[in-house]
């Protein structure tokens, strides 16, 4: 996991990642690029116009490779990139009635993410990038959620607070106007998607948990079986998820099985509870006490139909914009790795053609760079 610590505050423009990076001399002219993912169990590739608009946006799930080991297998999700990245690039260029020769840019996940399956998006882009003589750029994964906040809802504002809630992250930034981003709290121990995978491998459910405890909790009564909320101290902006899962070890230590089936549905609906009510919680008081009027919740956590729901009725409440990316947007996918490498592109980042992977790449370390989000 990628955890970072309490608040940091770096801007540091155009830093690129990779210290080797040529400098450019002429503004990049916006055109077509070509996003490629393929940080963890998602094959993808998308292609976003000239102005931004999403074009094709294809992703190949690794799901079926992996259900049968309860969790991702690095080893064998390389492959699976190796497999399908050339069919998945194919398909984003028919879907964009788009051939290579149209690109102007290619954008490709960095890190962070399994070494093996990086390096696969990495070199595929590097080769293509070096063929086809077209700029490259290197995007951090987490900025790449970040960035989904903007592609359906292009005129989100600044300031903004942006929780990123996936499988290893749970982060709180502050984003500004003109690019700066703040960390401004995140998890001690699991992400919330952990939280949610672990939680549906002890329950039984398939992999991947999240959607699984989603639907199965659709069932339940959220009110049956009250799991602890993890509040550390009132206005903290930080998150832990590892007692709750504890909770729910010791809880299902004391049934047998028939109860665990007859009780499946209000397990799934209290555990899913003490995840989102402390997320949707903590994203309020972020908003508060940064007095901005925007927030933004991204990530594979994101398509929570429980969470969505409980955050559409607070902001309403509170009267604050919010953005949360369609479900296509909010799940590994290479939309938003274009997009951030677009954004890049425009703010002036050097783009370069000998990237290497990032694996361990942490949250600061984007904050170094400045997209701007502007079309
Ligand atoms: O962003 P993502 O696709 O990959 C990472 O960057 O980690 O997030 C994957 C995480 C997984 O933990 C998955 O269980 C969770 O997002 N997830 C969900 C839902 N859909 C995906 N969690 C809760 N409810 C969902 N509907
Ligand atoms: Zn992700």
């Amino acid at each position: 996991m990628f955890f970072t610590s309490r608040l940091c505050y770096v801007y540091i423009p155009m830093t690129p990642l990779s210290e080797s990076s040529p400098k450019t001399t002429s503004p990049w002219t916006p055109c077509p690029v070509l996003g490629i993912e393929s940080s963890c169990d998602e094959t993808s590739a998308a292609i976003l116009s000239s102005d931004g608009t999403v074009l094709s946006n294809v992703v190949s799930s690794q799901d079926s490779v992996h259900r049968q080991y309860g969790g991702v297998v690095p080893e064998l999700a390389a492959r699976a990139h190796l497999g399908t990245i050339d069919r998945v690039v194919q398909s984003a260029l028919t879907q964009a009635q788009l051939t290579r020769q149209d690109l102007g840019a290619i954008a490709v996940t960095q890190g962070p993410g399994l070494a093996g399956a990086l390096l696969v998006g990495l070199n595929y882009a590097k080769g293509l990038a070096f063929g086809l003589s077209l700029p490259l750029i290197g995007v951090n994964h987490l900025e790449g959620h970040i960035a989904s906040a903007w592609l359906a809802d292009p005129s989100f504002p600044f300031p903004c607070i942006v929780l990123v809630v996936s499988g290893g992250h749970t982060h709180l930034f502050r984003r500004d106007t003109d690019g700066r981003t703040q960390l401004l709290g995140c998890t001690r121990d699991d992400a919330a998607g952990e939280a949610f995978d672990k939680g549906a491998q002890m329950l039984g459910l398939d992999y991947p948990g999240g959607p699984a405890i989603d639907r199965l909790a659709r069932q339940g009564n959220p009110k049956a079986v009250r799991f602890p909320l993890s509040r550390l101290q009132k206005s903290s902006l930080e998150f832990s998820f590892s007692g709750l899962k504890t909770s729910l070890l010791y809880r299902l230590r004391g049934m047998d099985q028939s109860a665990r089936t007859a009780q499946a549905a209000d397990l799934a609906a209290g555990y899913q509870e003490a995840i989102v009510r402390v997320l949707v919680d903590r994203a309020f008081v972020a908003v508060k006490s940064s007095g901005v009027q925007a927030l933004a919740v991204v990530g594979g956590v994101s398509a929570n139909s429980r969470l969505r729901a409980l955050l559409t009725a607070r902001a309403r409440e509170e009267g604050i914009r919010l953005a949360l990316p369609p479900m296509a947007y909010c799940t590994d996918n290479a939309a938003m790795i274009a997009s951030a490498g677009r954004q890049l592109l425009i703010s002036g980042q050097p783009p370069s053609a000998d990237l290497e992977i990032l694996p361990s790449l942490r949250a600061e370390t984007y904050m170094d760079r400045a997209p701007l989000h502007a079309r």
